[in-house]
Formats: structure tokens, C-alpha cells, sequence
């Protein structure tokens, strides 16, 4: 059995009958699960809640939806301007997850789910199209496969199951870890092409303390059961910011491990991160300084920050960096007098002259200032 079979028929398997090696407990919101069918809360095999992160209008992808637990809860959350869109590769899945769509429309006041057939490392990819076309063209020859690759890619530029730029929150409950090591760039590469500029991610998934060796991996059963497959902790983070996103953090890290396996310990995280905006850097006069408690830091683009300095940045760092997703770390000034925008010519580590701000309404705690 190879692994990505091994995952197929582990979660047929999951979606027929409860699979108790697979449930890892989670402390999920009372009032969004009393919605949903116990047969979903039953066959739940998530790790973490990444529908904390949902906010009223987003449009949600989770990936590897499941029985479609997190998809229900955040359709609570989006509200009717908003929808949610799961995903898996497992029909048996899907049809479970699509079992109480009807139910939960009515009961939400609002039909804003969909599930969708795609591997999450392929999001352009619609196997439920795949599967039209296989049946209107089979294979039966070596040129049959040349044909079909050319209809994919085809499919992928002209119909992708996920659009560019199309998605407010990315979320996903226990399964990049399942995905094949070989496709786990290519996944957070896909994860970053469908997320909007300025949208964000929120994936609880296992990662493990030390690096899995190859007789770990090579086991299906410890694979598909959401083991061997982790990334190294700091691997995982590692992978977001290599793939373009900003502002990668742990927001939860289990201090106990969920299995630990040869004295590897593999324990259920949740990290966050945004798509930065892709616009040039402009100096307008804007300057943050960074409150501390470290005497500097680094941003992922290389900038660095000393603590309590007005460090020069560019208009689209300024919005980054006093935007939410960094904690209210950063006090963002902005210039007395704004002039007109300049191409970027400072070197990392720039600071802003006073007198370049002085005067100008700071946007510390979000309020103008009065003193
Ligand atoms: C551990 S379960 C988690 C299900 C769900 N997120 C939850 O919280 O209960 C993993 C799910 O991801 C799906 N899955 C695994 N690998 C996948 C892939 N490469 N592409 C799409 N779905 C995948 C499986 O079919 C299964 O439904």
C-alpha cells in the first residue's frame, strides 16, 4: 500500500464508523457545535480549532474538510455574506459532509457550504471534473495519458476548483500532514496562490519535536493516522515563510504531546500567518517603532526593528505591521506631511528622523494621539 492509498482507505474507513485512533481531543465552541448532527461531532479527526480565526463575511476554504465539522461551524460564523468551501479527495467523505448540507442550511438560515472533490496540493484541479472526462474519454493507450495530461493543464488555467487570489481565510484541521513529503512545498505554494492579498491562514495540524526517520515514514498505518507525516516544528513554520507569507506564528502549541512514537514527540499546533500585499514599497514618511520586550527584531522580509527607535518603512510595511495580525507589537507613526511617494532607498535598520514626524497622529492602540 502506498501512502496516499493508505490515507484514501483509512478515511473511508473513518467515514463509516467512528475510528478512535484517529480522534485527538479538542476543546471546540459549545455553541457552534450544537448545531451540527452527532454524527459529525463523532467522526471528527481534527487536532485543533482553526474556526476561532473566522470572521463575519469571510470566504473560507478548509482544507481536507472531513465529515465537515470545521466547515459547519465557521458557516455560523461568515453569516450570509460570507461561504465556505471544503475540501477533500475522499468521496466517502464528501458524501458525509454533504449528508446534512440541506439540515444545516435550514437550521443556519443560510446555504453558504460547499464541498468540493480536490487533492489540497493541486487546488486547481477539479476531480470531480477529472472524473467527467475520464468517463466521456477513457484510457486505454500510452497517447490517452498525453491527452488527458494536456486537458488538465488546460482545466487548470481555464476552470480551477480554486481561483487565484480568491480565498479571505485559509483553515484546515489535521491534514498537511498527510500529504506526501514530496508535495508538501507544492502545498503551501497552492495555499498561497488562492489566499487574497492581506488574507490570512489558520492550520492546526501534528508537527514533531525532531526530524521522522525513513522507517517511520515508510509505515502507511503511522502516516495515515496523522503521524509520521508531520513536519519537524520548526520545518513547518519554516515552509509558510518560505512560501511568501508574513507574520508565521504559533498561536497554540500543546505542551503535551498528543502520541509520542521512539521518543519523538508529535503534539498538535495551530500556526497563523498573512499574504503580504504585493505592492512596491513607497516612502511616504511613515515610521514604526517596535515596543519591545526584546532589544530587536526581524520581520520575515529582513527588516530589523530596535526597540523603542522610529524605524523608517514604507507605506504597505506601516499597514502590515500595525495591522492585528502583529499583536499590537508595533506603534505606527505616520508623517507630519505626507510627500510624495519616493521609491524605497533606505537601507534595513533606517531610522526616521523626529522632526520628520513630529506632530503626526500616531496610530498606537489604534487611536489618534492627544498629546
Ligand atoms: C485527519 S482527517 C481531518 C478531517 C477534518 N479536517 C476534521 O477536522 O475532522 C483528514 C481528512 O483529509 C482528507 N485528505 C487527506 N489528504 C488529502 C489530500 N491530499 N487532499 C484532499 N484531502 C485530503 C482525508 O480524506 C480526510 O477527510
Amino acid at each position: 500500500m502506498t501512502i496516499e492509498t493508505g490515507v484514501l482507505q483509512r478515511y473511508s474507513q473513518g467515514a463509516e464508523s467512528i475510528q478512535a485512533d484517529l480522534c485527538c481531543p479538542v476543546d471546540y465552541d459549545r455553541e457552534l457545535l450544537a448545531l451540527l448532527p452527532q454524527e459529525i461531532i463523532d467522526k471528527d479527526y481534527g487536532c485543533g480549532d482553526p474556526s476561532r480565526y473566522v470572521q463575519k463575511g469571510d470566504v473560507v476554504l478548509d482544507l481536507g474538510s472531513g465529515s465537515g465539522k470545521i466547515c459547519y461551524m465557521a458557516a455560523q460564523l461568515v453569516g450570509e455574506s460570507g461561504k465556505v468551501i471544503g475540501v477533500d479527495m475522499n468521496d466517502d467523505m464528501l458524501s458525509l459532509a454533504r449528508k446534512y448540507q440541506v439540515e444545516m442550511a435550514e437550521k443556519i438560515g443560510s446555504a453558504n457550504v460547499e464541498f468540493v472533490k480536490g487533492q489540497i496540493q493541486d487546488l486547481a484541479l477539479d476531480l470531480a471534473a477529472l472524473n467527467q472526462q475520464l468517463i466521456k474519454h477513457p484510457i486505454t493507450n500510452a497517447e490517452d495519458i498525453i491527452r488527458l495530461r494536456a486537458w488538465q493543464e488546460k482545466q487548470r488555467k481555464e476552470s480551477p476548483l480554486i481561483a487565484d487570489n480568491s480565498i479571505d481565510l485559509v483553515v484546515s484541521n489535521c491534514v498537511l500532514n498527510l500529504v506526501h513529503d514530496s508535495d508538501k512545498e507544492q502545498l503551501i505554494r497552492e495555499i498561497f496562490r488562492v489566499v487574497k492579498q492581506g488574507g490570512r491562514v489558520a492550520i492546526s495540524d501534528i508537527v514533531s519535536d525532531e526530524p521522522v526517520p525513513p522507517h517511520l515514514k515508510a509505515d502507511a498505518h503511522l502516516w495515515s493516522g496523522c503521524i509520521s507525516g508531520a513536519l519537524q516544528e520548526h520545518e513547518f513554520l519554516q515552509a509558510f515563510v518560505a512560501a511568501g507569507f508574513v507574520a508565521v506564528t504559533y498561536d497554540k502549541w500543546e505542551s503535551h504531546a498528543w502520541q509520542v512514537v521512539e521518543g519523538i514527540e508529535f503534539r498538535s499546533v495551530t500556526i497563523t500567518a498573512i499574504k503580504p500585499h504585493h505592492e512596491p514599497c513607497l516612502d511616504k514618511g511613515h515610521a514604526v517603532i517596535y515596543r519591545g520586550a526584546f532589544s530587536k527584531v526581524y520581520d520575515d522580509e529582513g527588516h530589523i526593528f530596535y526597540r523603542g527607535q522610529r524605524m523608517a518603512v514604507c507605506e504597505r510595511s506601516f499597514n502590515l505591521l500595525t495591522s492585528e495580525s502583529y499583536n499590537n507589537q508595533f506603534i505606527g507613526i505616520k508623517p507630519a506631511q505626507e510627500h510624495a511617494p519616493q521609491s524605497w532607498c533606505h537601507a534595513s535598520g533606517s531610522v526616521r528622523p523626529a522632526a520628520d514626524t513630529k506632530g503626526a497622529a500616531h496610530k498606537a492602540d489604534g487611536a489618534p494621539s492627544c498629546c
